[in-house]
């Protein structure tokens, strides 16, 4: 039984010697180790041994048992340990790695062009003032001098919502809020830019949707010296350009009212494409606030004077830009939108 024993152990440690994986060796252990394995086999002849061999047999089957399942737990604890490392180097991050960056948005290029306007007339001592879209018929017309039969009105088209109510067709209407939040006191001094709607049909240079930047200075003593060196300081800032030139014009809001052009910056004023051969741009329209339109601001035009201005934002962002497609800012592919993305 002794010699069973024995041999038992030497062909168990010899295949537990070729095991190559963790499920084999658990089929050893059983084989050799378990409830009908081997070393119970030899151990049910036990009871035919005699009352001296019983102990000595019994502890060389103890030190078989010891020796095999000793070689099991190292081979076991083999097995995970490169189970472990196999883990390990199959989750391995590389920390070198560049990080993926998060993508960013941008401002839209008429909001940029808004804040860069705002930005030169903050710079002159301008703040900023804003109007609701959807407005009154009194301050985006009556208070204007632009009463109900008004052949201007026609000049533009507008979206009403009740005979009343529509949406503004222009930011001037911020003018007569403005004034009347003043209560008749001077000074006066904000710029106004904000979304505008006209009935016209859209193409390459109109849109029923667009952006206006209003301008109304109120003080005492306020001349159209003013008017032309604030524009001036304006555009030189805003274009580079070094010159502008007032041309007579209407508007029922001021009197006299001009348009208003600027030299050429890409030729300087010698012609080109960009201004029509005619050396000069056409950038807003302007003038010396009427004194009706004053009154009905609450401010007495026999002490205060003004002059406004307004001015098409998308307009300003095609010149600035080159762009030629008014469409291009509100249709709002990503290849020409990123054009103006700086980080
Ligand atoms: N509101 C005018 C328009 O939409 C632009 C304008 C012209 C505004 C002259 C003014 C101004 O304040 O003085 O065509």
């Amino acid at each position: 039984m002794k010699e069973r024993l024995e041999s038992m152990q030497t062909e168990a440690l010899a295949e537990l010697g070729r095991v190559a994986g963790p499920q084999e060796l658990n089929e050893l252990r059983v084989k050799y180790l378990g409830k009908k394995g081997q070393l119970t086999e030899i151990l049910r002849g036990m009871g035919g041994l005699s009352a001296e061999e019983r102990p000595v047999i019994g502890q060389v089957a103890n030190e078989v048992r010891a020796a095999i399942e000793g070689v099991i737990e190292e081979k076991q604890s083999a097995f995970e340990k490169q189970e472990t490392e196999r883990r390990l180097a199959a989750e391995t991050i590389d920390v070198s790695l560049p990080g993926r960056p998060a993508a960013s948005g941008a401002a839209h290029p008429l909001n940029r062009v808004i804040r860069e306007v705002e930005d030169i007339f903050i710079g002159m001592g301008f703040t900023v003032a804003e109007g609701p879209e959807v407005e009154t018929d009194y301050h985006n017309f009556e208070a204007l001098n632009l009463p109900k039969d008004h052949p201007a009105r026609d000049m533009q088209d507008s979206f009403y919502i009740t005979e009343e109510i529509l949406l503004r067709t222009q930011t001037s209407p911020v003018q007569s809020r403005t004034m009347l939040s003043r209560g008749g006191v001077g000074p006066v001094k904000i710029i106004s830019p904000g979304k505008v709607y006209r009935r016209d049909d859209d193409d390459a240079t109109h849109s029923h949707q667009f952006m206006q930047i209003e301008g109304l200075v109120i003080d005492k003593g306020i001349k159209m010296s003013n008017l032309k060196g604030t524009l001036l300081q304006f555009v030189q800032e805003m274009f580079g350009s070094s010159r502008i030139r007032m041309r007579p014009s209407f508007f029922p809001f001021t009197e006299p009212s001009a348009e208003v052009d600027m030299s050429c910056y890409q030729c300087g004023g010698s012609g080109c494409r960009l201004c029509k051969q005619t050396g000069w741009i056409e950038i807003l329209g302007s003038g010396m606030v009427h004194p009706r339109v004053l009154e009905m601001g609450g401010f007495d035009p026999k002490v205060y004077s003004g002059f406004a201005f307004g001015m098409g934002v998308e307009r300003i962002a095609m010149l600035k830009h080159g762009v030629d497609d008014i469409r291009h800012f509100y249709t709002n592919d990503l290849r020409f939108l990123r054009q103006f993305a700086r980080s």
